[in-house]
């Protein structure tokens, strides 16, 4: 048994989720912690929402709520939704909390200490009418190469050119709309990543057989074009006021204390509980600990470099990413999700629309690893009704009515398992092995395939020997394939249970089990399974499994959500 602490990406307090966040770190994180405690592993996974920085500040403003209410408010709403979707966080947590709050001063303290912090002058743009220094997207103005008017200070959206935002023509605050700006000197606080980079590179080194290729290609890229000090301090009121003399009118930069949020939410999480659990057995010379993190393609730098360079320069021993799973992005009808241009499908609807497992089995097998992938909702539709409804929900039906039907609500009696069992028991024993090689690897959408290809042998298996023929001859034979169908049905909800744990407690609740009573992934054995649930078991037949989602819903979809076509 070995401890695994799974991460996901905080998602940013501001606005609500759509559904290229909950598959871009929140549902693969989620599925693999379901799946590593299938397996009997000690897991500890842990997600928050990332609450301070410029645009929560200005999300407020925008909303004319106090920003405490409006993240309080925004935090409920995260975690409803994230229920919702069945994510299974042993702790859901907030990057302001105060034991993130406390962890942060400390590892700033002990940066301090080691010298890794610099101290440094810049020039920076102040709305006066705002009283405030503007981040660099907030500034609004002419784009000098291209005359685009809504060019933002830090790159311009129509010719894509980098910008300064004192490049500008005629820019004004985009929170007011005042011309009132001044550049005006101010001091901010440095990593010093350079110092840092030596012992970095060696870190990284360690990590090269392990870490998938895109993060380590990132992390090398990086480190070959030499690491830049970077800004950790900003002049906002939102966030952790700096605890150093001379700084304390200034907050922590959001991209510090967000993942050293991991480790504050760690300690609400022990907190709740300080009886039975430190925060420490799992991040500070913790033993046994393998920390794996999900998150989307743009975190990999960093979660690759300027966090672990963070805690490296605290000269303590901290836990640090052992593999790190980037995932790509989900366009919306080949677009962007874009809530002001009501385009996409966001997960608080979605999850009106359609039951969470729905959303969890399309986006997984959908799932933009390596390249971007695209949501539709003809698409969801073809895979809901085929692999959903047609492969698994009528095998399941099928069975069972024909076995209620023809025989008894019990799992049947009689018959030997024939050559036509050995050949579907030694399919299954590959294919099984596959998928949980691909979920150990977290190829998630390899091993979403492998599970469709388990479910449809069902249905080969069925066909080929007809039960439903077989009964009117050899009653005993047409037992012992039936029994072996309701047997497959246990096997597919275990199986599943990762990917769609309602489904599959419902498959399981038809034969009288509940998720308590499914053996363990680790050593699955097809041909003991098989024969697991014994004659004599009663079962119900129960509600379909899916619903179809029929021409008329997809246009009505299409109509309230938007679509290209
Ligand atoms: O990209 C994002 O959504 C960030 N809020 C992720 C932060 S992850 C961690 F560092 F907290
Ligand atoms: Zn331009």
């Amino acid at each position: 048994m070995s401890k695994i602490l799974i991460t996901s990406a905080l998602p940013y307090i501001n606005g609500v989720p759509h559904l290229g966040h909950i598959v871009g770190c929140l549902l693969p994180s989620d599925i693999y912690a379901r799946y590593m405690r299938l397996k009997g592993e000690e897991v500890l996974y842990i997600a928050g929402t990332d609450e301070h920085g410029t645009t929560s500040e200005v999300g407020a403003l925008k909303e004319e709520m106090d920003i405490q209410a409006y993240c309080d408010m925004y935090h409920q709403r995260h975690a409803k939704t994230y229920k919702d979707f069945n994510l299974s966080f042993d702790y859901f947590g907030r990057t302001s909390s105060e034991q993130n709050k406390e962890i942060t001063y400390h590892i700033f303290e002990r940066l301090d200490k080691n010298g890794f912090i610099e101290e440094r002058t810049v020039k920076q743009v102040y709305s006066v009418d705002d009283k405030m220094f503007l981040a660099d997207r907030y500034i609004t103005g002419t784009c000098p190469h291209c005359g685009y008017e809504k060019a933002r200070g830090d790159q311009c959206e129509n010719c894509t050119k980098v910008l300064e935002p004192t490049e500008l023509i005629n820019p004004r605050s985009s929170i007011s709309g005042s011309a009132n700006l001044e550049v005006r000197e101010t001091k901010h606080l440095f990593l010093n990543l350079p110092k840092l980079e030596k012992r970095l590179a060696q870190w990284i080194k360690t990590k090269e057989p392990f870490w998938p290729e895109v993060a380590y290609t990132i992390a090398q890229k990086w480190l070959k074009e030499g690491l830049q000090s970077r800004c950790i301090t900003r002049d906002l009121k939102w966030g952790f006021p700096v605890n150093k003399a001379g700084y304390e009118d200034k907050v922590f930069y959001v991209w510090f204390d967000a993942p050293i949020g991991y480790i504050g939410i760690t300690k609400q999480w022990a907190d709740a509980k300080p009886s039975e659990r430190d925060w420490r057995d799992w991040w500070l010379n913790a033993k046994d600990v393998r920390h794996v993190e999900f998150m989307g393609k743009d975190n990999v730098p960093y979660h690759s470099i300027t966090f672990p360079a963070t805690l490296l320069g605290t000269g303590e021993n901290w836990t640090q990413v052992d593999y790190l799973k980037g995932m790509s992005y989900l366009t919306y009808e080949g677009g962007k999700f874009s809530k002001s241009e009501k385009r996409g499908i966001f997960a608080e609807d979605a999850i009106k629309e359609f039951p969470a497992d729905y959303w969890r089995y399309w986006l997984m097998s959908n799932a933009p690893e390596g390249s971007d992938a695209s949501f539709g909702f003809d698409l969801f539709a073809a895979v809901v009704n085929k692999d959903l409804n047609s492969v698994l929900g009528n095998f399941v039906s099928r069975v069972l009515k024909m076995t209620a039907s023809k025989i008894d609500s019990e799992v049947p009696a009689g018959g030997n398992l024939e050559q036509p069992e050995k050949e579907l028991i030694n399919t299954l024993q590959i294919r099984v092995k596959d998928y949980l090689k691909y979920m150990d690897e977290m190829e998630f959408r390899k091993a979403l395939n492998e599970l469709r290809a388990i479910w449809v042998e069902g249905n080969n298996y069925i066909s080929v020997t007809e039960p439903w023929t077989v009964i009117k001859t050899d009653e005993a034979r047409a037992a012992a394939i039936l029994r072996v169908c309701i047997n497959l049905i246990r096997i597919f909800a275990v199986l599943s249970a990762p990917i769609m744990p309602t489904i599959s407690a419902s498959m399981l609740q038809r034969l009288g089990l509940t998720p308590a009573d499914m053996p363990s992934l680790k050593d699955f054995d097809v041909s003991r399974e098989i024969e697991a649930l014994k004659p004599g078991t009663p079962f119900t037949v129960g509600e379909t499994l899916f619903e179809r989602i029929t021409p008329e819903k997809i246009e009505e979809l299409k109509q309230k959500y938007g679509s290209s076509k």
